[in-house]
C-alpha cells in the first residue's frame, strides 16, 4: 500500500485501523505504533519516502469519549482530532450527545464517509445538524465516482454543493483496490464540481491542518456556485 500511495503522489498518510470498542478490533495506541515502526522498516527497505502516521477509525459508540480520554484508543496523529465512523445504516440513539461529550472532553471529531450512512442519505437535513454542531465531514473520493453505490454518490455531490465537506480520503483497505487508479479521475470530477481552490482545500490544505491540529477551513461556496454556473450545472442544485 505504501508503494501504491507513493506512486499516486502522496507524501504523508495516516494509518487508521478500525477500532470498535467491545470487540476484538481494539488495537491499542502502542500496538499501532509498533506496527507502524515495522512498516517504516519495510518502507526504508524499498527506498520509499512515504511518512506513515498513527491514527484510528473509531466506530461511533457511547464508550468512545472515555476510552479516548483514558488513552486506551488512538486519536488522529496524537492531537485532538479523532476520526469517527458512523454505522452504515442508522446512527445510534443519543448520537448528538455523543458528539457533545466528545467535544466537551476537548476532542475534535472528523466524521468518516457520512455519505455512506443510509439514515443520513435518506434524510439530508441531518447533514445540516452535523454541520451546525461543528462536526467536520470527510468524504471518500470513490463516492464521487459511484464506488459506494448511487445513494453515496448523490450524497457526496449534495455535500459538495452545500460546501459541507472538509476533507477527502481514500478509505483504502488493500493495495489491490482501484482507489488510487481512479484518484486522478476522482480529482477531476471533484474539481469540475467545486473548482480548483476548493479541491486543493479538501485534498491538501485541510488534511494538513488536521496533521497540525489546527481548525479546518470551510469550502468557498461562492466558488462552487461560479464553477457550476460556468459549467451550466445549475440544474443539479
Ligand atoms: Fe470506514
Amino acid at each position: 500500500m505504501a508503494l501504491v500511495f507513493e506512486h499516486a503522489g502522496y507524501r504523508q498518510v495516516v494509518a487508521t485501523p478500525h477500532t470498535v470498542p467491545g470487540t476484538k478490533w481494539m488495537p491499542s495506541p502502542a500496538t499501532i505504533r509498533e506496527q507502524i515502526a515495522e512498516l517504516k522498516k519495510a518502507i526504508r527497505y524499498e527506498s520509499l519516502h512515504l511518512t506513515v502516521l498513527p491514527g484510528a477509525e473509531i466506530a461511533l459508540g457511547p464508550q468512545v469519549p472515555d476510552l479516548l480520554e483514558q488513552g486506551v484508543i488512538q486519536s488522529l496523529v496524537d492531537n485532538s482530532y479523532v476520526l469517527i465512523e458512523p454505522p452504515f445504516q442508522r446512527l445510534p440513539m443519543g448520537w448528538k450527545q455523543f458528539f457533545f461529550e466528545l467535544k466537551s472532553k476537548g476532542f475534535t471529531p472528523l466524521l468518516a464517509h457520512p455519505e455512506r450512512c443510509e439514515q443520513l442519505t435518506d434524510k439530508p437535513k441531518l447533514f445540516e445538524d452535523l454541520v451546525s454542531m461543528e462536526i467536520y465531514l470527510q468524504v471518500n473520493w470513490g463516492s464521487f465516482l459511484g464506488h459506494h453505490g448511487s445513494k453515496a454518490k448523490i450524497a457526496a455531490f449534495y455535500l459538495a454543493s452545500r460546501g459541507y465537506i472538509h476533507c477527502l480520503a481514500t478509505d483504502s483497505h488493500r493495495p489491490d483496490q482501484h482507489f488510487v487508479d481512479s484518484l486522478e479521475h476522482g480529482a477531476a470530477t471533484v474539481e469540475k464540481f467545486v473548482g480548483p481552490k476548493n479541491l486543493d482545500l479538501l485534498a491538501r490544505g485541510n488534511p494538513l491542518r488536521v496533521l497540525r491540529g489546527e481548525p479546518l477551513v470551510d469550502m468557498d461556496v461562492e466558488d462552487i456556485r461560479s464553477e457550476a454556473k460556468r459549467r451550466r450545472l445549475w440544474g443539479i442544485f
